[in-house]
Parts: C-alpha cells; sequence; structure tokens
C-alpha cells in the first residue's frame, strides 16, 4: 500500500519540554546564565493545580520547564527515575490530524489523537506520539492561535540578557546498543523522514568515541534528529554512562545554534556556565586539520571552541558540562560557517590530544 508522505508537514521544533525536580531552579538557571527570557507560566494561579511550567524563549527557541506539585503523578515519577530531563521534542505542523493519522497508519505509537486547546487567542490543535524510551514528540498546528504559547498559559513580561541564541540546531537521542537502526527506521518509515549521513563500525572515530550515530531529519533540515548507540571502543562508552544513569533511552544533548559563537560562550562563562576543557595540544593541530577559518585560533584556544570541517564548510562546537545532578543531559553550542557535520572529527581530535598529553607525562 501506498502511505502519504508527511514530511513537509514539518515547520521545525516547536519546543523541548523538560521534567525536572524543581522548575523555578531551572527557570532561573536559563535566565540568568543562558540568557532566556521567561515568557508564558502555568501553574495553579492559572488554573493548574497539579503541576507548574515556565515557557523561555530565545530567538525562536522554546524550552518549557515543568515540576510537578504532588508526590505521585506522571512528572513526579518520571523525575524519579530520570532524573530532570526531556519529556517532550515537540514539532511544529500543518494539519496535525492528517499528520497523526498517516504517522499511526505508518506504525508510529499514538500517545494522544489530535486535540482542541482554545482560549481568547484563538486555538491550536496536538496530537501526541511516542519516541525513544520515555520521550514523546507533540504534533502542534499553531495557525489559528496567536496567543503567547499554548491555552492554560499566562504571559510574563520580564526583561533578559539574550547571549544570541538563534535556533534549535538538532536534538540527539541515545538509545541501548543495537536499537540505533530501529529507530531510524521508526522516524523514517512512520514520519517519512531521511536519513542525513552514517558512519558505522567501520569509521575511524569509533575507535576513539566508542559510539555510532546516524541522523535522520525531515527533508529540509527543518526537524535535525540524530540517534546514538554505544559501540565498543577503549573505554566505557558516554552513552552506556548515559543508559546507567538515565535508566533508558532519551535526549542526551540539545544542540543551539548561535551566529557568534564566541561571544555567546563569552558572555555564559562570565555568568557561571561552566563547559567541557579542551587540552591545549587541540590548538596545536588545528589550523593544519581544518585550514583557514575567519576565527583566531587564539580566541578558540581561549573559550575551548573546537572546530570541525566537512565539504561544505566548517562548524565551531562547544559542550556544556551535564546541566542536572545526572551525567545525562547537556547543551551544545554551535556555529555553522557552511559546514553540516555534526562535530565527528573532533571525537579522533580530541582523543589524539589527550593521547599527545599522556605521551608527554610517559604515560603511553
Ligand atoms: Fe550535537
Amino acid at each position: 500500500m501506498q502511505v502519504a508522505d508527511v514530511s513537509s508537514n514539518f515547520l521545525g521544533f516547536d519546543y523541548a519540554e523538560f521534567y525536572v525536580g524543581s522548575a523555578a531552579a531551572w527557570e532561573y538557571l536559563h535566565w540568568k546564565a543562558f540568557g532566556f527570557r521567561p515568557v508564558a507560566y502555568s501553574g495553579p494561579e492559572t488554573g493548574r493545580k497539579d503541576s507548574v511550567s515556565y515557557v523561555m524563549q530565545q530567538g525562536t527557541m522554546r524550552l518549557v520547564l515543568t515540576a510537578s506539585l504532588s508526590e505521585d503523578s506522571e512528572i513526579s515519577r518520571h523525575v524519579s527515575r530520570h532524573g530532570d530531563g526531556v519529556k517532550d521534542v515537540a514539532m511544529t505542523v500543518t494539519d496535525v490530524d492528517k499528520v497523526a493519522k498517516t504517522l499511526a497508519s505508518n506504525g508510529a505509537i499514538l500517545v494522544s489523537h489530535p486535540k482542541e486547546e482554545k482560549d481568547d487567542s484563538g486555538y491550536l490543535r496536538r496530537a501526541v506520539i511516542g519516541g525513544y524510551g520515555d520521550t514523546v514528540h507533540s504534533l502542534i498546528d499553531r495557525s489559528q492561535y496567536r496567543g503567547t504559547f499554548r491555552p492554560g498559559y499566562e504571559p510574563l513580561h520580564e526583561d533578559a540578557s539574550p547571549v544570541g541564541f538563534v535556533k534549535i540546531d538538532h536534538v540527539v537521542g541515545n538509545v541501548e546498543e543495537g536499537k540505533m537502526d530501529h529507530w531510524v527506521n521508526y522516524y523514517s518509515k512512520s514520519f517519512g523522514f531521511k536519513q542525513l549521513m552514517s558512519f558505522d563500525d567501520k569509521d575511524i572515530s569509533t575507535e576513539y568515541s566508542a559510539l555510532r550515530s546516524k541522523v535522520v531529519h525531515d527533508g529540509k533540515r527543518r526537524v535535525v534528529m540524530p540517534i546514538n548507540e554505544p559501540a565498543k571502543g577503549r573505554k566505557k562508552s558516554q552513552i552506556e554512562e548515559f543508559l546507567d544513569y538515565y535508566r533508558s533511552p532519551g535526549v542526551q544533548h540539545i544542540a543551539i545554534r548561535t551566529e557568534n559563537i564566541i561571544k555567546a560562550v563569552s558572555d555564559m562563562r562570565s555568568r557561571g556556565v561552566v563547559f567541557l576543557d579542551t587540552p591545549d595540544s587541540y590548538y596545536e593541530k588545528l589550523s593544519e586539520r581544518v585550514g583557514g577559518i575567519d576565527e583566531p585560533i587564539e580566541e578558540l584556544r581561549k573559550h575551548r571552541i573546537l572546530v570541525d570541517r566537512d565539504d561544505a564548510g566548517y562548524m565551531l562546537q562547544i559542550f556544556t558540562k551535564p546541566v542536572g545532578d545526572r551525567p545525562t543531559f547537556f547543551y551544545e553550542i554551535i556555529e555553522r560557517k557552511g559546514g553540516e557535520s555534526f562535530g565527528k572529527g573532533n571525537f579522533k581530535a580530541l582523543f589524539e590530544s589527550i593521547e599527545r598529553e599522556q605521551a608527554k607525562r610517559g604515560n603511553l
């Protein structure tokens, strides 16, 4: 049977919703350190008795930070099992009824049929589809809605000092060993998503990074989702560690696009955001590896920003330390100068620079 391709109905990421222990603490962190503006709130004051949510925005990127007010709820059970983490990777779509129906008939897990949400600012329609682990995808058609976020939320009017975030670049999921292809097929078959590129065991980076990764997207790179699984490497895979602490597959990181990564990282560092460190030796071989770039190497070294080049150009990236208590979720900050990759070359470069340091100490 010929099934309809609805991939062109996907317009982009709508928001990412976190289930956390304290929404107020996460709001403060994202507001003061990451420069998001609190734009909407829902809780007892707005008629919602059992939970609170803050909506944060910077550029077109939206986060929803949700915590439970009761001891036994879906939210508190999620936080108890997984720690603070991403529950919902929501996507904006056109014609949610058609998309949900098509996805379900293509084998997607239908968590919730399309429902209307309505207030004085119009209405929106939302369906919920299952993803890896306990992660879900809200599909939202907001073409008939003029309000700030969703019915049930009140607008907030706070100032913020943005650091220059533009949008979500990609959202990465970690799944169990041997399950990557299952989930790539899931998004390909039911969402109609395309595979962007793949690298497998033979890939040179695997030996160092101990992970395999494939990328699915809507066809226009508006919704881009790499999916990782652990691979046998020299050391315990970082993906295995994530799975141990998150207790299931889930979102490993959200990459945030900026147009000036040096300024963004400098601003965040001055506000106390902590990033993964990079050995000095990484920068000694950088020009040799990536060729000419606009940014002074000294600036990149100062802020520990990484660079990777592909056929289309280059990209700059850096990773934060885990945001919550468990070694699970973190952010990536990314600036693309034509480069379309996800930083694969940096796995190897980083590992090699660590080995150079080891060799200097006579330990290799
Ligand atoms: Fe990434």
